[in-house]
């Protein structure tokens, strides 16, 4: 049997193919310094894939897809118009992230729809952090997120976090997630993680999507950030990418100029006054163009290099915005990662001849060669004020 060749061994006839089962060997996670010096060399291939376009550039993390369903029912998404069956089933997962360990991931991310619905997802991120995938990150609603849920997750490796709050208020994130009450209980889950970051070392970040009907709070969501003392991630509405294409989402896309030009002014304003918590002022350049409201800045797209995606039924390949032509239940990853189609296809991606979805746009802007410098001299700055107003206060 070539390693292509469907898995069929024990199958059924007509079972669908399963994910062929790889042996889970326990690897102790790489140290930050090779960590580092591997992002330093992805960074770099980046560089050079300017000059030389056909350079193939392997990704170093994973977007996994979990489950499309979900606990929620935001207007924003389409995870929850229909029920996704035929999910890859936790076997199956772990054979995934065995093979991302096995040729060396450093990341991976989980998310959906919402991961946590899936009872079996805290042993699927477990199996992660003992095949040695040292970044082990959690992109989540907050709905299930109770204390027991975070001891759950905490104890099977996520040091990051990403949770969504679509407005500073119930009104306006409630009426955005299709549910009353969603604000309260997901801002407590915000809160109980972020007292656990006195004992464990974890990185919590509120993702808010940028939206027609939420834009306006963006100064309000500064102040919640700061009040909240956590980071804040200007996420961009977007009808291109997986799970959001639809009339709906598309007339949610249409972001008001006025409106976000004000919004935008109240945001800077704030952050000249204080910076902690909210995104560098690279990343505010880029939205107004995100939106059609001036040109885009034009950098090619290291986030389609960066990671490989695992949709919830095997689909892997592709990017946010163009769908996977491969699944994971048919063709090994290493296999999928190597096959002329994808390297075609990640080439066209990187120079962004693509449908323009603006996911992880800041990635994009980070690791440009003229955009890395300026930046590194404004978070130093900012880091000196805040040293400057702590001393202050003392
Ligand atoms: C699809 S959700 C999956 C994780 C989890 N269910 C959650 O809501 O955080 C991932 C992120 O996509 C964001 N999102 C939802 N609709 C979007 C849209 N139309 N454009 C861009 N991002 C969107 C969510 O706010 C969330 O931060
Ligand atoms: S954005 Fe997240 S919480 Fe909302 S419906 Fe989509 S997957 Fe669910
Ligand atoms: S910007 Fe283009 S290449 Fe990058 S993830 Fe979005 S659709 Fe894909």
């Amino acid at each position: 049997m070539t390693s292509s060749t469907p898995v069929s061994i024990g199958r059924r006839r007509n079972e669908p193919p399963r994910v062929a089962p790889v042996p889970h060997v326990h690897r102790t996670p790489i140290p930050a310094w090779r960590r580092s010096a591997r992002l330093g060399r992805f960074v770099a291939a980046t560089w050079a894939k300017r000059l030389r376009p056909d350079l193939h550039i392997r990704p170093i993390a994973a977007e996994l897809f979990l489950t499309d369903n979900c606990n929620l029912k935001c207007i924003s998404c389409t995870c929850w118009h229909e029920n996704t069956l035929g999910e890859l089933d936790e076997s199956e997962w772990c054979s995934v992230v065995d093979q991302l360990a096995a040729l060396d991931f450093m990341k991976a991310n989980f998310t959906g729809g919402e991961a946590l619905i899936r009872r079996d997802a805290a042993r699927i991120i477990a199996h992660a952090r003992e095949a040695g995938i040292s970044d082990l990150h959690l992109n989540t609603n907050g709905i299930v997120l109770d204390d027991d849920r975070i001891d759950e997750v905490l104890e099977a490796g996520v040091r990051s976090f990403n949770i969504s709050i679509d407005g500073p208020d119930p009104e306006s994130h409630d009426a955005i997630r299709g549910r009353d009450g969603a604000f309260e209980i997901t801002v407590d889950a915000l809160e109980r993680l972020l007292a656990r970051q006195h004992k464990t070392d974890i990185a919590v970040r509120m993702n808010f999507t940028v939206l027609r009907t939420n834009a306006e709070h963006l100064p309000a969501m500064a102040d919640l950030a700061q009040r909240l003392g956590v980071d804040l991630y200007l996420n961009l509405g977007t009808d291109t990418t997986f799970l959001f294409r639809d009339q709906g989402i598309s007339d949610l896309t249409k972001v008001d100029g006025d409106t976000l030009t004000a919004a935008l002014a109240g945001f800077n304003e704030r952050r000249q006054r204080n910076p902690e918590h909210l995104p560098n002022a690279l990343d505010l350049d880029y939205i107004p163009g995100h939106f059609g409201l001036e040109p885009t800045i034009d950098v090619p797209c290291v986030e389609s290099q960066l990671k490989l995606m695992v949709r919830s039924t095997g689909s892997t390949g592709g990017c946010w915005g163009h769908d996977a032509t491969m699944n994971v239940r048919t063709t090994p990853i290493a296999e999928i990662i190597d096959s002329p189609a994808y390297r075609e296809e990640q080439a066209r991606l990187f120079r962004k001849d693509c449908v323009q979805c603006g996911s992880n746009y800041s990635v994009n802007l980070r690791t440009q060669p003229n955009t890395l410098v300026p930046m590194v001299a404004r978070s130093l700055r900012d880091r000196a004020g805040r040293t400057a107003r702590e001393r202050g206060r003392s």
